[in-house]
């Protein structure tokens, strides 16, 4: 059984759009662990557009299932994560342009310096997982990296308009899936998947954890909405 690891940033940018205190990505982390949430994932961005330091020490301190901070592979954000030592670091891409995280991280391209960057956090204690595209040189490089965990960039399956090139996307994550367990990698895997097409992927059983923020958060802001206005006309009337 696969476990669901739940990001709350879109909480956090609700949050920033008024610079205001509320909604707290922290008590919406609680509520993703009352219902079942096998872990919690923040994206700390280097221009701290959603989640900010405080919510990345402050969940430290509350989550009590597993912490996993997803982050650019720079010196700054390499220092905070040996400060608060989340359970796991995702490492990503980042662009500052980007609406949200574009593509896999090129782990082949930058091996070299991400030696010493899983290096160090493994000297704090962390587990690293690499999130990367579906494709064996990745996988591969990983595996040269001493990654504990990959992260199969899941956004190319989620945007495949027609069928063929959903079966495409899908049978190159399961060849993906499958090499890292071979490798001896745990597979992580995230990125636009939802509540139609995670029936797909739930069949993949090298996958043990869905890395899932936008579709639940949508959910979330709507089946809430009922209550959320019931209470206020009673307010106000
Ligand atoms: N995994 C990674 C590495 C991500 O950057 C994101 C987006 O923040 C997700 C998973 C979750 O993607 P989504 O919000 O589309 O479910």
């Amino acid at each position: 059984m696969a476990r669901l690891a739940v990001n709350v940033d879109h909480v956090a940018t609700v949050r920033q759009a008024r610079l205001a205190k509320e909604p707290d990505p922290v008590i919406a982390a609680a509520l993703a662990e009352f219902g079942g949430a096998h872990g919690i994932v923040v994206h700390l961005r280097e221009d701290r557009r959603h989640i900010q330091d405080r919510d990345v020490a402050v969940l430290r301190e509350t989550v009590k299932t597993k912490l996993n901070l997803e982050m650019a592979a720079t010196k700054e954000m390499v220092e905070i994560a040996r400060k608060i030592k989340p359970d796991v670091v995702t490492l990503v891409p980042e662009k500052r342009q980007e609406l949200t995280t574009e593509g896999g991280l090129d782990v082949v391209h930058f091996e070299q310096s991400l030696v010493e960057v899983v290096g160090t956090l493994h000297g704090a204690g962390i587990a690293v997982s690499l999130f990367i595209d579906p494709d064996p040189k990745h996988i591969k490089s990983a595996h040269r990296l001493e990654s504990d965990y990959i992260e199969i960039h899941t956004g190319t399956f989620a945007e495949a308009r027609s069928f063929s090139r959903r079966q495409e996307e899908y049978e190159r994550i399961v060849t993906a899936a499958r090499l890292a367990q071979k490798l001896g990698i745990g597979v992580h895997a995230g990125h636009g998947v939802d509540y139609q097409n995670v029936h797909w992927l739930r069949g993949i059983k090298e996958i043990e954890e869905f890395s899932i923020g936008h579709s639940i958060m949508a959910r979330a802001i709507l089946v809430g909405m009922e209550r959320a206005v019931r209470e206020m006309v009673q307010l106000v009337s």
